[in-house]
């Protein structure tokens, strides 16, 4: 449908090489889920299952620092899960929605990551990706979904659009919405063991870059380093950690 807002962000995924500049928050999560290992909560050998893999960039990452887990990609593009075949040839990579989930996948993960996905979807949609992704995950199993979330009650839906020349898009664009703590909350009541939210911050400044809905880092009053984009919007993305 024409005014339908999508995804669009495609082309940062095949212009920029996440496999050998390592994105902070992949980091981040590395050592959340060495934390969960170290307390016994996750298995050395987990079968994790990346939804929204793009090329791969972060199953290559974790897969340099936990040697004896299993990883499987699932991504919409199928541009992008070629490029992800080519570069690690070992895993599976599937082709395929969220919304096509769990399907076979029911319950065969110890763990789901969901990286930079979520705010694309609309408020009903976002809390059934939430429930999909929960149906992959044996209970005891953990979930990463990591995205901007709210500390304060009020959720946000964003459409956008670019209007340059450069940019070819024939409608609006998807991916920024934000979801509270409290609406998480209440969509994941009675159904998963636990979840918590920890915040990211980057640890060094990023310039602005050619692609205005990229994210940058500006520098607050209080001292504090923030993210922002072309959308005017402070981006204040989270890892939100569900055990199920
Ligand atoms: C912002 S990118 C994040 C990529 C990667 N997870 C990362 O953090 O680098 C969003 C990814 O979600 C994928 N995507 C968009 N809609 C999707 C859907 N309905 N199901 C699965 N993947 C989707 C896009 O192709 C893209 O690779």
């Amino acid at each position: 449908m024409q005014n339908e807002p999508k995804y669009r962000g495609f082309d940062t995924y095949t212009k920029n090489d996440h496999h050998t500049y390592i994105k902070e928050n992949f980091k981040v999560l590395g050592n959340l889920i060495e934390e969960g290992i170290q307390a016994n909560c996750l298995s050395k050998s987990a079968k994790v299952l990346d939804v929204g893999c793009a090329t791969g960039a972060l199953i290559g990452y974790l897969a340099s620092r936990f040697e004896r887990f299993e990883f499987e990609g699932l991504d919409i593009s199928d541009e992008l899960i070629g490029v992800a075949r080519e570069k690690i040839p070992g895993v599976s990579f599937k082709v395929g929605g969220v919304m096509d989930l769990p399907g076979e996948q029911e319950g065969r993960f110890d763990v789901v990551l969901c990286i930079g996905v979520l705010g694309i979807f609309d408020e009903a949609e976002a809390k059934d990706v939430l429930y999909r992704l929960i149906s992959c995950v044996r209970p005891g199993g953990r979930i990463y979904v990591f995205h901007q979330f709210n500390e304060v009650d009020i959720d946000v839906m964003v459409k956008h659009r670019r209007v340059g020349p450069e940019a070819k898009w024939d409608g609006w664009g998807a991916g920024w919405n934000i979801y509270s703590y409290r609406t998480v909350g209440e969509w994941l009541s009675g159904r998963v063991s636990a979840h918590r939210f920890v915040d990211f911050s980057m640890p060094f400044p990023l310039e602005r870059q050619e692609n205005p809905v990229r994210t940058w880092t500006i520098d607050m009053a209080d001292g504090s380093r923030r993210l922002t984009n072309g959308l005017k919007l402070l981006v204040d993305l989270r890892f939100l950690e569900i055990t199920v």
